[in-house]
């Protein structure tokens, strides 16, 4: 898109509409969230994909929902319900902020879901994004959406360095505005499967005669490396209970969730798997990964102690508490927890 004339600029604009949708209406993955238009249930999705990769969506999308079939549901349970319903996908808040909002559309709106792009922006956890893709992809309104695979579409197709606001105007310039919500949903597609960050597949890309870069492209920067940690954790088990923790109500990560006691490399007087002191023993390591940081996790068997500041749980209760996700990772490995819930086994 170099310097193109408005009439020009209309005709790359439909080009671009028409094949991108072609595209989608022969590629688009098949997703739970696509086979309605129920707003609640794009709303989740489009909350649950933000940071986190759509397999991983899937598998929760599908329980969340199980367990919270409608708005009212959600709105009248337990917060630390939601959050173990949400135990896995990390980023809590957003959690927290589905279900302020659907308390505030059953209590001040009588259950009726905003229906517009402007009225879903008041909502708690609803910003410029999410309200354009809630309101295309559900009722149908002309707006357009910009998120990290629509911004590098956008940038290498018109051979530019779009700033933020430029992004959004030429977002919504391309917009094929009778299928708003399919469009966006191309564009996230392709950028998701095809314009790729690195080794885009040009050559299967559909609006590559459109587009400036066609696979010249400059990659921006290297990925920041990966810290590296280990962390030790004691697994304390009797009764057929295991002992939590609960994290701060103010801890800026994961607050008020439950995890294993975290202890200090000290404590375990680690000499290898074998430890000095007796009964105290490695159980297993495991590896966790979260954005910035490679974590090596140790967990422990230690003596059991009085002063042990923790709470009991049954393990057939621990489905429904609301687990950090590596606690939840680390109770699979000791099978405490099932490996995976059914609908977490279905193929992806
Ligand atoms: N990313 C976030 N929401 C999406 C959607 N509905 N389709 C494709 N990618 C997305």
């Amino acid at each position: 898109m170099a310097q193109h004339s408005s009439a020009q600029d209309s005709e790359f604009a439909q080009a671009f509409r028409h094949q991108v949708l072609a595209w989608y209406d022969l590629h688009a993955r098949r997703l739970p969230w696509r086979e309605t238009h129920d707003p609640y249930r794009i709303w989740l999705s489009e909350i649950m994909l933000q940071q986190t990769r759509v397999a991983a969506v899937i598998a929760h999308y599908e329980e969340f929902l199980r367990r919270f079939p409608t708005l009212q549901k959600l709105a009248s349970a337990r917060e630390s319900s939601v959050l173990a319903a949400w135990s896995g996908l990390g980023y809590y808040r957003r959690a927290r902020m589905l279900h302020a909002a659907a308390k505030v559309i059953v209590k001040e709106r009588d259950g009726t879901f905003p229906n517009s792009a402007k009225e879903l922006q008041h909502l708690p956890g609803i910003g410029r994004y999410t309200s354009a893709a809630i309101a295309s992809i559900a009722f149908r309104e002309p707006v357009a959406v910009v998120d990290g695979n629509v911004e590098r579409v956008l940038q290498r197709v018109s051979g530019r360095n779009l700033s933020q606001s430029q992004l959004w105007t030429c977002a919504q310039a391309m917009l094929d505005s009778s299928r708003p919500g399919d469009f966006n949903q191309a564009v996230m597609e392709l950028g998701a499967t095809v314009c790729t960050p690195r080794n885009p597949g040009c050559l299967t890309c559909p609006v590559v005669n459109v587009c400036a870069a066609r696979g010249e492209l400059q990659i921006t920067g290297k990925a920041a490396p990966q810290q590296k940690r280990t962390i030790h954790y004691t697994l304390h088990q009797q009764d057929g209970k295991v002992c939590l923790v609960r994290r701060a109500k103010d801890a800026t990560l994961m607050p008020d969730m439950w995890e294993l006691p975290q202890i200090s490399p000290a404590s375990s007087q680690n000499n290898g798997s074998r430890t000095r002191i007796p009964d105290v023993r490695l159980l297993f390591t495991l590896r966790h990964s979260i954005t910035v940081t490679d974590y090596t996790v140790r967990v422990w068997r230690l003596p059991a102690s009085p002063d042990l500041a923790g709470k009991w749980f049954r393990a057939e209760r621990l489905p429904q508490v609301a687990l950090t996700g590596l606690t939840r990772k680390i109770l699979r490995k000791a099978k405490i927890l099932p490996l995976k819930t059914p609908s977490e086994s279905k193929p992806v």
